[in-house]
């Protein structure tokens, strides 16, 4: 398993991640994703709307404004109940998340459950705590030129939130057959009191979600259906290693307060297990809120029975951040220096590059076979900086398949060099067969 300071090097060295405003020091929780962490983010992001979506007939898309009406945060709960238990060290005044402080607590952890385990301030070492306070973390701003209380509105908590309040529209836009789902990807925000773990706890993420609306007499032969699709998907298009994943059932009292069952799908990250994503049946929790709230009906008429209902609701979840770090953790080899990325997701597929870049002949050629390359494909990218050796080393840090070497023997026989990444073995093909 690769070393996570190991890891953070190779993402600064080689442009996948930096700290958030780093010229200024960094800012807290946030990460700025570089000119390769882009692409490889990129074809995260459209790996999964292509299994998700494209390639299926029953999934929508949307694509929702961020900043939603702030009733939208009533009726989903957040408002009064998406906090965390904050306790602050009278003696430092360090603000922490009280259930993270030690083993076997949970948000729910009382002040006499604290006291119980004489815990030890992380940052002074003393035993001084104030009173925990559940701190609400949707970031907060105002809408319009005027700062009064009629002008809060939030930075959205979760996508899926996007996704409810257009259930109606898409139903009366598109007249999907029941069960259907609504996927969107985006940011998601949230003041988290202890950012931590590089990228996987972060106060602005990207999410991947989907909303499956199912009859709810169906919803558990749907959530086994769902649970496989996204084994399928982590395995096959994440190339994920299967036992690095987890599924845990998550008790009751750990359960988020909308589902009634839930998956935590964990990852063997080089820190230890951390939650990847979540599968959770969120019954029709959302959708009677917002009939609730709006006044207007969320009921789905089938068009065969005529039969007309609330849909239930089950939703897998996923951040792209955690997904990243998933991705780049189980590929990074730290003794060869190569990231073994899946050809699907490798930023570039293809280095081309000159054997000597002072030999014209040499680059001509070269250049001739990058165009060749590049007009059929954009993840091409072109190296003639170094010797072969540094080319190759850099290529295999940032994971491309494939370095393609012209030399003098392609000016006699018109072959060129295919280098493979993990294997390191070189064949010689014409151009036309690449
Ligand atoms: N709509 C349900 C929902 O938002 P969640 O468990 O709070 O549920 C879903 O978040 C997923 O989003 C998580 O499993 C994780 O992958 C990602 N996520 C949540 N908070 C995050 C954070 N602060 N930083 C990075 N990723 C986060």
């Amino acid at each position: 398993m690769a070393n996570l300071d190991s890891i953070v090097s190779l993402c600064k060295r080689r442009g996948f991640i930096f700290p958030g405003s780093d010229v200024y020091g960094g800012f807290a929780g946030t990460w700025d994703f570089g000119p390769l962490g882009v692409m490889l983010k990129k074809n995260i992001i459209d790996t999964w709307w292509s299994y998700w979506v494209d390639k299926r007939d029953d999934i929508y898309g949307v694509d929702a404004d961020i900043i939603m009406n702030p009733r939208t945060w009533l009726a989903s709960g957040h408002t009064a109940t998406f906090a965390d238990p904050l306790i602050e060290c009278k003696a430092c005044h360090g603000r922490f998340r009280a259930d993270k402080l030690a083993q076997g607590l949970n948000e729910h952890v009382t002040d006499g459950e604290f006291t119980r385990l004489h815990v030890k301030c992380p940052t002074c070492g003393q035993e001084a705590w104030g009173p925990i306070r559940m701190f609400n973390m949707m970031f907060k701003t105002h809408v319009g030129p005027v700062d009064g209380d009629e002008s809060i509105a939030y930075l959205r908590p979760e996508t899926a939130q996007g996704i409810f309040v257009n259930y109606r529209n898409v139903i009366d836009s598109c007249y999907p057959d029941i069960p259907f789902g609504i996927a969107q990807q985006g940011k998601a925000f949230r003041n988290e009191i202890s950012p931590r773990d590089y990228i996987l706890r972060d106060r602005e993420c990207t999410q991947m979600e989907i909303e499956y609306f199912v009859h709810p007499d169906t919803w558990e032969t749907e959530f086994e259906q769902l649970l496989k699709e996204t084994d399928t998907f982590l395995e096959k298009e994440m190339g994920l290693s299967v036992e690095k994943i987890n599924h845990v059932e998550v008790a009751e009292k750990d359960r988020a307060h909308y589902s009634k069952r839930t998956i935590d799908f964990m990852f063997q990250y080089p820190n230890g297990e951390e939650e990847l994503m979540g599968l959770a049946y969120r019954t029709d929790f959302d959708l009677r809120n917002i009939e609730h709230e709006s006044g207007k009906s969320m009921e789905y008429r089938d068009k065969v029975t005529g039969e007309s209902f609330v849909p239930h609701v089950i939703e897998p979840s996923i951040g792209v951040e955690r997904l990243f770090l998933a991705v780049i953790s189980d590929n990074w080899d730290e003794e060869k220096g190569i990231l073994h990325l899946p050809e699907n997701l490798a930023p570039y597929k293809f280095c081309v590059s000159p054997l000597l870049k002072n030999k014209p002949e040499l680059v001509k050629k070269a250049e001739e076979v990058y165009k060749l390359l590049k007009d059929k494909y954009t993840f091409v990218t072109w190296d003639d900086s170094g010797n072969i050796g540094k080319r190759y080393r850099k290529q295999d840090e940032i994971g491309t398949p494939k370095c393609i070497v012209i030399d003098f023997d392609t000016l006699e026989d018109g072959t060129i060099t295919v280098r493979d990444r993990d294997t390191a073995e070189q064949i010689r093909v014409k151009p036309e067969k690449l």
